[in-house]
C-alpha cells in the first residue's frame, strides 16, 4: 500500500550571524532582556541573498537527500510572507534554477504556519494521483519587512529556508494525520502591509508620499501578547486534536517540533500539556523565528542530528499571522 512520505529534508541559513548584542547597538536593549523574554541568542540576516535564493539552497539540498532528479518533481510549493516579487511566484524561480522542467509551480501565504500548509496542500495533490513528488520549501528574508526601530519585533526574526521533498512510496516517513485550520476574526494581530489601493479613481496619497521621498516600506507589526496567548492555546489544541485523530497518546510521541517563535510559548505549552520539555525540538536561540521556514529547517536538524529512529513518531505544530495554525504527525523511518 503506498503512503504519502516524507523522503527527503533540507534547509539552508544565511551565513551572517546578528548577535543580541549587535541588536542592543540599534535598538534600547539587552542581550539579558531577549534571552530571558524569548529565548533567543543571535539570528541569521542575509546580506544579499533573496527569498528564492534561500529558497533554492534548501531546495537543492532536500531534492539530493531525496534521491530524486530535478525532472522527477512534478510540483513545487513555496510557503512564504518575503517573496522577491509579487510575480513571478518565488516557486517558479526556484523551479528554473533546479532545472526541475516538469513541475508546476506556486507559492502559498500561510505566514509562519506555511511549512505545514504546504506539506498539507502536497498531501493532498499526492493522496488524488495528480502528483508523485511534491517539493515544499518554506523561505524567508524577514529581515526586510522587519521595522529595525522596533524594539518589540526586530529582535524575534531572522532569515532561511527549510525544505521537505514528499513523495507516494510504500518505504519512508509516513504521514498519519493531518489538520489545517484559521482565525481570520484575529487577522489584525500580526500584520504586514502591501500596497493601498491606487489609480486614477482613487488616491490614497501612495504617489504623493512617493514623490516627496516619505513612501514607508511593508513591516512587519503585531500585538506581541495577543500573539503569545494565541500561540499557547493554538499549539495546546493541535497537540490534543491530531493524537485524538491519530488514536493516540502523548506517550506514543518522541519529538514534537513547533513552529520557533519563543521559548517561553513552548515552555508554556509543555507544561500546560504536561509533554516533558525536551521531547520539544528548538533552534530559536540560534535563528530566532524565521516564519515559514522554521519548522522546516528544525525538521532537517533533527534528521541530520541522526536523533530521529525508526518507528518514531513526530508532530510538526505551526501557528502564524491570519491568524492560522496546523499540525502533522509522523511515523518516522
Ligand atoms: O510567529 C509569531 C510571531 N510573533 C510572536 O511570536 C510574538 C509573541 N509575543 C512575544 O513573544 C512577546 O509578547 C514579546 C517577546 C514580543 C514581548 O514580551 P512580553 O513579555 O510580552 O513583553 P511586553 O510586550 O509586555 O513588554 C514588557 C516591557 C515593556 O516595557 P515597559 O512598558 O514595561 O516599560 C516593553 O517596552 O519590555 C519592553 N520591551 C523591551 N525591552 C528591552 C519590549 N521589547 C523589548 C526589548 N528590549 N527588545
Amino acid at each position: 500500500m503506498s503512503n504519502v512520505c516524507i523522503i527527503g529534508t533540507g534547509s539552508y541559513l544565511p551565513e551572517h550571524v546578528m548577535t543580541n548584542d549587535d541588536l542592543s547597538n540599534l535598538v534600547d536593549t539587552s542581550d539579558e532582556w531577549i534571552r530571558t523574554r524569548t529565548g533567543i541568542r543571535e539570528r541569521r540576516i542575509s546580506t544579499g541573498m533573496s527569498t528564492s535564493d534561500l529558497a533554492y539552497e534548501a531546495g537543492a539540498r532536500a531534492l539530493q537527500s531525496s534521491g530524486l532528479k530535478p525532472e522527477d518533481i512534478d510540483l513545487i510549493i513555496c510557503a512564504t510572507i518575503t517573496p522577491d516579487y509579487f510575480m513571478p511566484s518565488c516557486a517558479c524561480i526556484v523551479q528554473d534554477r533546479l532545472g526541475a522542467i516538469n513541475a508546476a509551480a506556486f507559492d502559498l501565504v500561510a505566514a509562519c504556519t506555511g511549512m505545514i500548509y504546504g506539506i498539507v496542500t502536497a498531501k493532498q495533490f499526492i493522496k488524488s494521483g495528480m502528483y508523485e513528488n511534491v517539493l515544499v520549501i518554506g523561505s524567508e528574508t524577514l529581515s526586510k519587512v522587519l521595522d529595525w526601530e522596533n524594539r518589540s519585533s526586530c529582535v524575534l526574526f531572522g532569515d532561511g529556508a527549510g525544505a521537505v521533498v514528499l513523495s507516494k512510496a510504500s518505504e519512508g516517513s509516513k504521514i498519519l494525520a493531518s489538520r489545517l485550520e484559521a482565525d481570520g476574526s484575529k487577522h489584525n494581530l500580526l500584520t504586514c502591509s502591501a500596497l493601498p489601493l491606487h489609480n486614477p479613481y482613487v488616491n490614497t496619497g501612495v504617489q504623493d508620499m512617493q514623490r516627496q521621498g516619505s513612501f514607508c516600506l511593508p513591516k512587519i507589526e503585531m500585538l506581541g501578547q495577543e500573539v503569545f496567548k494565541y500561540a499557547v492555546r493554538t499549539i495546546i489544541d493541535n497537540i490534543n486534536n491530531i493524537l485524538n485523530m491519530a488514536e493516540l497518546t502523548k506517550e506514543d510521541i518522541t519529538y514534537i517540533i513547533p513552529h520557533q517563535a519563543n521559548q517561553r510559548i513552548i515552555e508554556q505549552a509543555s507544561k500546560t500539556c504536561k509533554i516533558p520539555i525536551d521531547k520539544f525540538h528548538m533552534n530559536l536561540d540560534r535563528y530566532g523565528n524565521t516564519s515559514a521556514a522554521s519548522i522546516g529547517i528544525a525538521l532537517d536538524e533533527l534528521v541530520s542530528s541522526g536523533k530521529l529512529k525508526k518507528k518514531d513518531k513526530v508532530i510538526l505544530v505551526g501557528f502564524g499571522g491570519g491568524m492560522t495554525s496546523g499540525s502533522i504527525l509522523l511515523e518516522w523511518s
